[in-house]
C-alpha cells in the first residue's frame, strides 16, 4: 500500500511516516516546497536505516498515494485541503488527524467549531465523493516517533464510510501490535478530538509525555 502524508515533514508525519515505513508500506512524505520534502524524507531513511520514504511536493504525493494522510495544524487544515483539492481523486481515502488543541504560552485551548469537530470542519469543504477517516488523533506524536516504544495501544478511527475506515484499518494493522477500534461515524471525531485533550492534561498532571489508550471488553 502506498501512503502519503501531506504535511509529512512536521512531528506528526514524521511518527506516521516511521512507524509505516518500518513496517513495510510505500512512503511518500509530502511538503508545500519538495526540496523540504526530499531534505525530510532522507532524515527519516537515516532512521530507518533503508530508502523507503520519499519526499515530493504535496499534490504529487496526493496523485501517487492510495491513501492520504493530512498531518498539518488543524488551524492550516483548511488551505492544505483547498491546495490539494484539483488533485484528489474521487472515492480517494483522506485521513484527518488534527486536533484543536491551541497552546499560547503554556495554556491549552480547545477549539470549538460550529461543525462539532476539526475532522466535520475538514469534511465540510472536501467534495463528498472524497472519503475523509479520521485517526491517530489520540495517540501522541512523539510515541509514534521513538520506533522503540511498542505500542500497546489502541487507536480510534472514525468516518461515515465504512469502507473507507476498513482501508485504513487494514493499513492500520501492518504496525505491529497497534490496534485499531473502529469508532463509527466522523462526528465520533467529536468526542475523540476531546481525548486528545484529557491526554495531555492527565500527561501534565503526571508529568509524562505519552498517555495513550487502550480500550478493554471488545
Ligand atoms: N503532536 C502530537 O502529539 C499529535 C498527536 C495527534 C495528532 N496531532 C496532529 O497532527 C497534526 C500535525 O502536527 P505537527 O505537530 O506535526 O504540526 P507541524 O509540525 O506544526 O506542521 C506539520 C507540517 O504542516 C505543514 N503545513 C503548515 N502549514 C501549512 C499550510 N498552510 N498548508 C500546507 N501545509 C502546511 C508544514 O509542512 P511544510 O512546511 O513542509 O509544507 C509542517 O511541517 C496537527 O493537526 C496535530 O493536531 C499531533
Amino acid at each position: 500500500v502506498k501512503l502519503g502524508f501531506v504535511g509529512g515533514t512536521g512531528i506528526e508525519g514524521r511518527g506516521l511516516a516511521l512507524r509505516f515505513a518500518a513496517a513495510g508500506a510505500e512512503v511518500l512524505i509530502g511538503s508545500r516546497s519538495p526540496e523540504r520534502a526530499v531534505k525530510v524524507a532522507a532524515e527519516y531513511n537515516a532512521v530507518l536505516g533503508a530508502e523507503s520514504v520519499r519526499g515530493l511536493e504535496n499534490s504529487a504525493v496526493v496523485t501517487s498515494a492510495d491513501i492520504v494522510f493530512l498531518t498539518v495544524p488543524f488551524d492550516q487544515a483548511p488551505d492544505a485541503v483547498r491546495s490539494i483539492l484539483s488533485t484528489v481523486r474521487p472515492g480517494q481515502v483522506l485521513v484527518d488527524v488534527t486536533v484543536p488543541l491551541s497552546f499560547q504560552s503554556g495554556k491549552i485551548e480547545y477549539v470549538e467549531f460550529p461543525e462539532g469537530s476539526s475532522a466535520e470542519r475538514i469534511a465540510s469543504i472536501l467534495p463528498q465523493e472524497v472519503k475523509l477517516v479520521g485517526a491517530f488523533k489520540e495517540l501522541p506524536a512523539h510515541v509514534l516517533g521513538d520506533l522503540g516504544i511498542v505500542l500497546d495501544c489502541d487507536v480510534l478511527v472514525c468516518g461515515n464510510s465504512s469502507e473507507a475506515r476498513d482501508k485504513v484499518m487494514s493499513a492500520i494493522r501492518l504496525i505491529p501490535t497497534l490496534r485499531p477500534v473502529d469508532a463509527g461515524p466522523l462526528s465520533s471525531a467529536r468526542v475523540i478530538e476531546r481525548m486528545t485533550l484529557l491526554a495531555v492534561l492527565l500527561n501534565r498532571r503526571y508529568k509524562k509525555k505519552g498517555a495513550r489508550f487502550r480500550i478493554q471488553g471488545i
